[in-house]
């Protein structure tokens, strides 16, 4: 079977999900943490995550790591993991296609998809199944985009749209 790619990313307004620093003060600033947004009931129906190399440098600043899953890093420069993540992670330089049908040749059904230059690849090879947007209620003007070009449009159906007091809006979307 196949392995699907799935969704779950949190933007500004103007679609942005870093600024261009790659900071994400104004995203953490506006996450209440008595709100249950859905991450962990999302990331219970993944058997792995595939990251772009930008998000793995990002995580790589927190100072725990909190996948439990096993982790594809795609790039054509990284060469070495840490040694605390061996055997939790690996890099490959792979195009989607090739990364999903890897995944697939290992057992993995559904694959989280995080980044957006990743996000963009695997929509482009029309590897993604579900979106879920959670939008922050700011305009940032510029920053690391979520969305890019397309070869044709990407018809989308809408399943659920929830509002949080915070302000923060999600809504998930299936490809048609
Ligand atoms: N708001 C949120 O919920 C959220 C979620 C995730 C990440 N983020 C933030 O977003 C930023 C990272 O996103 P990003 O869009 O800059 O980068 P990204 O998609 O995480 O990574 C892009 C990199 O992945 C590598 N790559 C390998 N195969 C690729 C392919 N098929 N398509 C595209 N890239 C490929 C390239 O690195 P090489 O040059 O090594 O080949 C490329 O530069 C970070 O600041 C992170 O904190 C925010």
């Amino acid at each position: 079977m196949p392995t699907t790619g799935h969704v779950f990313i949190a933007t500004s307004l103007d679609g942005f999900i870093a600024r261009s620093d790659g900071t994400l003060d104004w995203l953490l600033s506006r996450d209440d943490p008595t709100e249950d947004h859905g991450y962990d009931a999302f990331i219970a129906t993944m058997d792995c995550i595939v990251m772009g190399r930008g998000t793995f440098e990002s995580v790589l600043q927190f100072p725990d790591w909190h996948y439990t899953l096993p982790v594809l890093v795609l790039s054509s420069t990284l060469q070495t993991i840490p040694d605390h993540l061996q055997g939790k992670v690996t890099i490959a330089n792979l195009p989607p296609t090739d990364a999903m049908q890897h995944l697939a040749t290992q057992g993995h059904d559904r694959a989280y998809i995080d980044g957006g230059q990743i996000i963009q690849s695997f929509l482009r090879a029309r590897l993604i199944e579900t979106l879920t947007i959670t939008t922050a209620p700011v305009l940032l003007g510029a920053g690391r985009p979520l969305f890019g070009t397309l070869p044709a449009d990407v018809p989308l159906i809408h399943e659920t749209t929830k509002t949080f007091p915070s302000g923060l809006v999600q809504s998930t979307w299936r490809l048609a």
